[in-house]
């Protein structure tokens, strides 16, 4: 059976959407090259004024809908950074200095703490110091004065300080390993840790100390990368990335276990030795 054009145009659903011009006047061909136009882009009629048309076909969304809408997808975005942060992190980190990582820090949303946090805690004192004390996180107070070991458990570790003729901000370097405040002083978890400490990481290669001394259970757990108690590890001489560690008891723990002041103090005592040796094995 054979078909006739509209019958094909028809077939291959190319009608009505194409027609063919009306052929010119004959002799006229030459002048009127034949164009295939499509009906839907021949000149429309003039349009409506713009707002009127916008006005009946879409009315204006919500404000609060729309921004609603983008805090969803912000959300999602900050949930997502940590994958990220596996993967291209690290190296950026390891490349920073002092004050871009100072930037990184501050800007952080690798982990939930983020959120609750009112700004991060970097780390006070003098960043070429041979001493670097490293504690777990801030509180609440730290939390809120941007600078480690402030509250109760700060003026014991000033005092502890000064056993060995230390001073905040002399020769000594305050960090913690995590940046942010756990909300309700709970323990870091994991995943924290294993986002947050890269920039301790950075800052130890950035200054290197001549001694760390870890101060309590997640900061020794985590430097040494180990399980053991703060007991087992105390009163050796450890190493974090070829700097020397010392670990000894937190302050806030010895605010609450006096007995173990005494402990503290000898590890005090062992880590002033230990730097006196450091200081002379580097003059030699
Ligand atoms: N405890 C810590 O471990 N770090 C601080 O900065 C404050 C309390």
């Amino acid at each position: 059976m054979s078909l006739n054009r509209d019958d094909m145009l028809r077939e291959l659903e190319l009608l009505p959407v194409w027609k063919q011009r009306e052929l010119p006047p004959p002799g006229r061909e030459a002048a009127v090259p034949e164009v295939r136009v499509p009906v839907s882009e021949e000149p429309r009629p003039a349009p409506e004024p713009v707002l009127q048309q916008v006005a009946e076909v879409a009315p204006v969304p919500d404000a609060t809908e729309v921004i609603a809408e983008v805090e969803v997808e912000i959300e999602a975005e900050v949930k997502a950074e940590p994958a990220v942060f596996a993967e291209n992190r690290l190296e950026q980190i390891r490349h920073l200095d002092w004050q871009a990582l100072q930037a990184c820090v501050q800007s952080c949303v690798a982990c939930e703490l983020s959120v609750s946090r009112t700004q991060t805690v970097f780390g006070v004192g003098d960043p070429q110091a041979e001493w670097l004390f490293v504690g777990e996180a801030p509180g609440v107070e730290e939390d809120r004065k941007g600078e480690p070991f402030v509250g109760q458990a700060g003026k014991l570790l000033d005092n502890m300080l000064a056993a060995i003729k230390l001073k905040r901000g002399q020769n000594t370097y305050i960090a913690n390993i995590m940046k942010c405040r756990p909300p309700e002083n709970r323990d870091p978890h994991r995943k924290e840790i294993v986002q947050c400490e890269p920039f301790l990481e950075r800052q130890v290669a950035l200054m290197q100390p001549k001694l760390i001394l870890a101060l309590g259970r997640v900061a020794s757990q985590t430097l040494l990368q180990t399980d053991a108690t703060v007991a087992e590890l105390r009163g050796k001489l450890h190493s974090y990335n070829g700097v020397p560690v010392i670990v000894t008891y937190h302050p806030a723990y010895l605010l609450r276990n006096l007995a173990d002041k005494a402990k503290a103090w000898e590890d005090l005592c062992f880590a002033r030795r230990t730097m006196q040796e450091l200081q002379t094995a580097g003059e030699a």
